[in-house]
């Protein structure tokens, strides 16, 4: 038995990167899930490689409350309930402040920011109804530390701190948990991306002052997910789990 036997969640941003490995791990631990993304192709290509027992992929944009209250809808009638919320989806601008456009800075924030706030506000009934949950908030190392050209990226990730540590203090008493994951450094199409704009970071030097001197796999996060969102954490609420190779540890001079 896996440790999310009889659990379903909803997981955001599922179609590529660390959100199509918490979909695959989360089902291969029991649970049965339902994810959206916006990236249709490619999350129907991930549901075609899993049952459609355990796995569906709805169309999401997590800055529309409509889409949030399809996706809920969904994952209720066809899985009877809704344990788990992993609020993944996520865009990166690398930008310095004087080159970013205030649009840019908003549109990260909508995503980041008020994509999370909208999903927590959507899953508050539906958890209530199963008797508890656990909801899972995709922050960042930048979620504790700035760096150039990711004012809006860090911003957003220091605020689903916030929002993850008010939500833990409004829905304790429903038995509904909130936590809060930081990924540093985890190879997947987003760091990718990002890599390709910074080539001011020198990538070698960077990897070899780190205490785990490699890139994460996305399965390495997708693990404190599972943890997260099984009874195995059950006293743990409003907190910060990292893994990052170590990177927030010190700046291994
Ligand atoms: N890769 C890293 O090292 C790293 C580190 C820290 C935090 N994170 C965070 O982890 C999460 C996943 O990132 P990733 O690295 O897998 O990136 P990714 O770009 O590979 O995946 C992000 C997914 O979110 C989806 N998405 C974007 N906007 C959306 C929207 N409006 N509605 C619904 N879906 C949307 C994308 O289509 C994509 O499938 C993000 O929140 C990211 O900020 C990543």
């Amino acid at each position: 038995m896996g440790k999310l036997e009889g659990k379903v969640a909803l997981i955001t941003g599922g179609a590529r990167g660390m959100g199509k490995s918490h979909v695959r791990h989360l089902v291969a631990q029991g649970a049965r899930v339902v994810f959206g993304d916006v990236l249709d192709d490619a999350g129907n290509a991930v549901a075609a490689k899993l049952s459609s027992e355990s796995a569906r992929y709805v169309h999401q944009d997590v800055t529309s409350e409509d889409d949030w209250a399809a996706a809920v809808a969904t994952t209720l009638e066809t899985f009877g309930r809704l344990d788990v919320l992993v609020n993944n989806a996520g865009v990166l601008r690398h930008a310095k402040i004087a080159d970013m456009s205030p649009a840019e800075f908003r549109r990260v924030l909508e995503i980041n920011v008020v994509g999370s706030w909208l999903g927590i506000r959507a899953v508050i009934d539906p958890m209530i109804a199963a008797g508890g949950g656990s909801i899972i908030n995709i922050s960042s190392i930048e979620g504790f530390t700035g760096a150039a050209g990711l004012s809006a990226y860090s911003a957003s990730k220091f605020a689903i701190r916030g929002i993850t540590k008010s939500a833990a203090q409004e829905l304790g008493q429903h038995g509904i948990r909130v936590n809060s994951i930081h990924p540093g450094g985890i190879m997947t199409p987003m760091a990718m991306e990002a890599a390709q704009t910074m080539t001011d970071v020198d990538g070698a030097s960077f990897l070899k002052a780190m205490p785990i001197p490699r890139f994460g796999e996305p399965v390495e996060v997708s693990r404190l997910v599972a943890f997260l969102a099984s009874d195995e954490s059950s006293y743990s609420t409003g907190s910060e789990f990292i893994a990052d190779g170590g990177i927030l540890s010190g700046p291994g001079y």
